[in-house]
């Protein structure tokens, strides 16, 4: 039997799984690590931490191993899409990875929109400027932090980085290139427009590569440290989102997605790269070669949650803080939440905007709050199925993977909201199951991603609509759309009072 590693460096933790060729999970380990977060709106971590997490759980598992080792053929990665990471001319880290649910860098997409201008900049890069792209954090430093800027050498995202401390290797994938704002998307090169309207030396852009490339083998050091054969291939790997896609088999025309993370996405596969949608979704290139994928960002999806678990529920596991929601009627008898704790992306790009409970009464009690936290979790990834219905876009099916795919009454929830069918795989590991079958298919255990997707990704259950629920929905969806313009103002004035 042979095997390969899917690494999923998320925002949270690090998922390392051991896949072997039946696309069967044999060993799964995740390790956490924190945040940093110094100020409202700061997000940074220490990318010391990915690859020491990575390289403990990969020798975890490489010890409980019971076949030869020579057998795990291959490692792929997925990766926490935007985050900075700079280095020095010797490949040290010059400062902690900026990430990107770090919203400090509004006068940045300013300045990029005054030097760049709207069109231009959805001609080149296909997507609008958002204070979680890298671009953008890499002018705050430039402006912010010179000295530090002077020292760069290099640039890469967290993934890339870890890979490099794996490898010795330096490369970069088009589908998190895709979301740094400089890279010419349709074109699959770096802008050496954008750099030089920035004074950005095109050097310090990495070596772009497709996501199933070989880019080397693993370092002895590394061989020794976890036990892995130094023969072990290693696999470019892909964002997130596009590991998430390729995890559950969104690799042809007409498949959606809908992923919850600690951010949460609507995704759809396109052939083209030529399709306008205004800068309204993010248009990214796929980790399918030649493929491309639109989708629209909740920031705080899996994450309200785990905020409301924190601050409300610290002493119950998740499960028990969502059981018994499915027994508090539809709209959370009458308590509505926008999921705007750290700002929004779609369909208002807004960094300052906050979240908001609207219509507590004294009768409610915790399971209306959790009830109404997934309610508006879920309001906000519709208004993106909202935008893609409205480009033309059919979306009757959608696959649900994440946070939103373990829990009965969510998935039900998704259903009634979107009103679409859901559908639930039978192994659902998404992103890291995308990485591992990166691997996979790099290995040549298959002849394309879409066969490796077709034998190895199947759907377990399929939630339909309730059509009363559906139309009472519609009615909240209605209030809810209005509490993101009522609540702006307000917020933009209590910014002054944020740590
Ligand atoms: C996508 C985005 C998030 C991160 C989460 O643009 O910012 O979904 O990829 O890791």
């Amino acid at each position: 039997m042979k095997y390969v590693f899917g690494i999923d460096l998320g925002t949270s933790a690090v998922k390392v799984l051991l896949m072997n060729q039946y696309g069967e999970i044999s060993i799964e380990k995740s390790k956490p690590y924190p945040l940093i977060q110094e100020k409202s709106g700061y997000n940074e971590q220490d990318p010391e931490q990915w690859f020491l997490k990575t390289q403990e759980a990969i020798t975890e598992i490489t010890s409980e191993f019971e076949g030869d080792i020579q057998d795990i053929e291959g490692i792929s990665f997925s990766g926490q899409m935007h985050g900075l990471v700079l280095l020095d001319e010797n490949r040290h880290v010059l400062r902690n990875a900026i990430l990107w649910n770090d919203t400090r860098t509004t006068e940045q997409c300013k300045r990029i929109y005054d030097v760049v201008g709207n069109k231009r900049l959805l001609d080149i890069t296909k997507n609008p400027a958002l204070e979680g792209f890298t671009l953008p954090k890499l002018l705050w430093v430039q402006e912010n932090e010179p000295r530090i800027f002077g020292k760069a050498d290099l640039f890469l995202l967290p993934k890339d980085y870890l890979r490099y401390r794996m490898t010795g290797q330096i490369h970069m994938d088009y589908s998190d290139a895709a979301g740094t704002l400089l890279l010419n998307v349709g074109e699959k090169e770096w802008s050496k427009e954008i750099c030089e309207l920035f004074q950005i030396n095109p050097d310090l852009c990495p070596s772009l590569v497709e996501s199933h490339a070989c880019v080397g083998t693993i370092t002895p050091d590394f061989a020794v440290k976890t036990g892995l054969s130094e023969s072990t291939k290693v696999f470019a790997g892909g964002a997130d989102n596009a590991s998430g896609a390729i995890g559950s088999g969104i690799l042809a025309d007409g498949r959606t997605l809908c992923s919850i993370g600690t951010s949460g996405v609507i995704l759809s596969y396109e052939k083209k790269s030529d399709r306008d949608f205004k800068g309204k979704v993010h248009y990214f290139n796929h980790g399918a070669e030649n493929a491309f994928y639109t989708m629209g960002v909740t920031l705080a999806a899996g994450f309200s949650l785990s905020w409301f678990k924190d601050v409300f529920a610290e002493h119950e596991t998740f499960e028990e803080m969502l059981e018994g929601i499915d027994e508090v009627p539809v709209g959370a008898n009458g308590l509505l939440f926008t999921p705007y704790l750290v700002g929004e992306r779609t369909p208002h790009a807004d960094a300052q905007i906050r979240a908001s409970f609207i219509g507590m009464d004294a009768a409610h009690n915790k399971k209306d709050f959790v009830r109404a936290v997934v309610e508006g979790i879920t309001f906000s990834l519709h208004e993106s199925v909202v935008i893609f219905r409205e480009s033309g876009k059919s979306i009757d099916s959608i696959i649900s993977i994440g946070g939103g795919a373990k829990n009965e009454t969510w998935l039900q929830i998704q259903a009634d909201i979107f009103n679409a069918n859901i559908v639930k795989l039978s192994s659902e590991q998404g992103p890291g199951m995308g990485a591992a079958m990166l691997a996979a298919y790099g290995c040549g255990w298959f002849e394309s991603l879409k066969e490796c997707s077709d034998r190895l990704i199947q759907p377990a259950k399929t939630y339909k609509p309730i059509q009363e629920n559906v139309e009472k929905y519609q009615k909240l969806f209605e209030l809810y759309k209005r509490v993101y313009s009522q609540t702006q103002d307000l917020n933009e004035r209590l910014k002054m009072f944020r740590k």
